[in-house]
């Protein structure tokens, strides 16, 4: 692929900027400044730098953040910052999206890409991919809502019970669940119909993906395939 081409596709510009930025020797590609932005390199597994910055090419976006709270995962936030504020400008230039969304207040794994088809993967209900949540609770977690949890609860505007897997209690209050749907306040709403009330929510995995343990609020980090996921 050409040069001008790889800070294209990976957010650096226009087409124009992007030969700016290869003709002044501010991009190196595999340790080696290049300043052709018509010479041709074979982008395949490349890590290379902008103004000293290392990055990986990949043709497809798939990323992992911790969500903090008070972010919106919508491109048009209302009242809080935008997720999308979080990502460095070529990822948002390259017009990433949140896989699904997580609540403002609501923490956690959040997965965003800019592959069409993978998102559709992802978050298609006929695909059932897992998505498993940590739920402080304000009342203690009694037996029998893990119960109605399981069984299925009917919601307000919904025909069909939704049901929860893997409902296991973990503290007085705190509670994890495994949900494969992905509607409006699910899980807000699944606890209230089972009786008790979501003091803070936390996503701990989609798929097969956990939350990385170290990656800190508001960070991210690249996931290299979709195999990660599912
Ligand atoms: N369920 C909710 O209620 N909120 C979220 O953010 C995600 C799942």
């Amino acid at each position: 692929m050409r040069l001008e081409q790889i800070l294209f596709t990976q957010g650096f510009g226009t087409r124009h900027e992007c030969r700016g930025l290869i003709s002044l020797g501010r991009a190196a590609f595999r340790s080696e400044v290049l300043r052709d932005p018509d010479a041709e390199i074979n982008e395949e597994g490349l890590l290379f730098s902008v103004d000293g910055e290392i990055w990986p090419y990949y043709e497809k976006a798939l990323i992992v953040m911790n969500k903090p709270a008070g972010y919106e995962c919508s491109q048009k936030p209302t009242h809080h910052p935008s997720v999308m504020t979080l990502l460095p400008a070529p990822l948002r230039r390259r017009g990433l999206q949140p896989v699904g969304r997580l609540d403002a207040d609501t923490t956690g794994l959040l997965l965003l890409t800019d592959d069409g088809a993978l998102l559709h993967r992802l978050t298609h209900p006929k695909r059932h991919v897992g998505k498993r949540y940590r739920v402080a609770c304000k009342h203690p977690v009694s037996e029998s809502i893990v119960q109605r949890l399981e069984q299925g609860v009917l919601l307000v505007d919904e025909k069909m019970p939704l049901m929860a897997t893997n409902v296991a209690k973990k503290s007085d209050n705190v509670l994890e669940m495994t949900i494969t749907s992905g509607k409006y306040h699910q899980v807000k709403r699944m606890i209230a119909a089972a009786g008790n009330r979501v003091e803070a929510l936390e996503r701990i995995s989609f798929g097969k993906l956990a939350l990385p343990a170290d990656l800190e609020p508001g960070k991210w980090r690249w996931v290299s395939s979709p195999s990660e996921v599912i």
